[in-house]
Formats: C-alpha cells, sequence, structure tokens
C-alpha cells in the first residue's frame, strides 16, 4: 500500500526522510518491554508508504535504553524489531540494548555509549 497519508502533519517529513536515506537509526526507551508507544506510533504511519519502504532496502539500527539489568529484558523488542526488519526489507546494522540505563547518569556508568559510539564508526566507515 502506498499513497499520501490521510493526515496532514510532521509524518510528511519523516515519510521523506525515511525514503531518501540510507539509514534509520530507532530509537526508544524500554517500556513495559516494548517500543514506547511514540516510536510504535511512528512505525504504524509507515503503513501509507509500505511499498516504497520496503522497496528501499534501507539500513537500519536499533538503540534502546531499560532500567532492569535481568539477561530476558531486551528479548522481546529485540525480536520485534528482527521482525520489522524482515517485513520492512530493512538490513539491520546492529542494535544497541542498553539494560542498566534508566537514567542519564546510569547509563554514564555503563559501556553502552562507548558500543553506541562503536557501531556508527563502523557503518559510518
Ligand atoms: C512508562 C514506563 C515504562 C517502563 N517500562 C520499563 C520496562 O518494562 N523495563 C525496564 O527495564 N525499564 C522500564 N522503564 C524504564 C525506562 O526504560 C528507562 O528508565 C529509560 O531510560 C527511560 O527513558 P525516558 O526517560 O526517555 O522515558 C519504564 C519507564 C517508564 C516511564
Amino acid at each position: 500500500m502506498s499513497g499520501p497519508c490521510a493526515q496532514k502533519d510532521d509524518m510528511a517529513f519523516v515519510r521523506k526522510n525515511m525514503l531518501e536515506t540510507d539509514l534509520a537509526v530507532f530509537v526508544t526507551p524500554l517500556y513495559y518491554f516494548g517500543l514506547s508507544a511514540q516510536m510504535k506510533m511512528v512505525i504504524d504511519r509507515f503503513y501509507s508508504f509500505n511499498g516504497a519502504l520496503t522497496a528501499r532496502g534501507l539500513k537500519s539500527v536499533l538503540l534502546a535504553a531499560a532500567w532492569n539489568t535481568d539477561d530476558w529484558t531486551m528479548k522481546d523488542i529485540k525480536s520485534h524489531y528482527m521482525t520489522l526488519c524482515s517485513y520492512l526489507n530493512f538490513r539491520n546494522q546492529g542494535m544497541v540494548l542498553g539494560t542498566g540505563c534508566g537514567t542519564p547518569a546510569m547509563t554514564k556508568r555503563t559501556q553502552f555509549p562507548q558500543e553506541a559510539y562503536e557501531l556508527g564508526k563502523r557503518i559510518g566507515g
């Protein structure tokens, strides 16, 4: 399905950029072990240009932050993201799944900012 979206709002900006960029970076806090509703709402709006988006074979990355540190914390968001990649024909370039990142101060004490930096460098270079 592809066509102009019936809603006239900021999604026109997102759509234009998703259809022109080489890389989409999905950045979200973990809310109830999934994507935030805000992130999900943007993804739901892809529906009006699914065909054009899928045809692009876009590179993508997931950056997520969570309070928990259990090893299963990121299980479902990771699985959902990978399923979206399969469906939308995105080429996953990597994920930074920041557990123990409940606040900016907590995040600074982890290895995840460095991991994100390394990932960016790897993709950019
Ligand atoms: C509504 C809500 C739900 C959350 N759910 C989870 C969760 O399921 N697992 C978890 O580890 N952290 C959870 N957190 C913590 C956030 O993922 C974490 O604090 C994040 O860094 C907050 O980012 P933000 O300041 O952009 O909201 C939740 C926080 C909020 C506000």
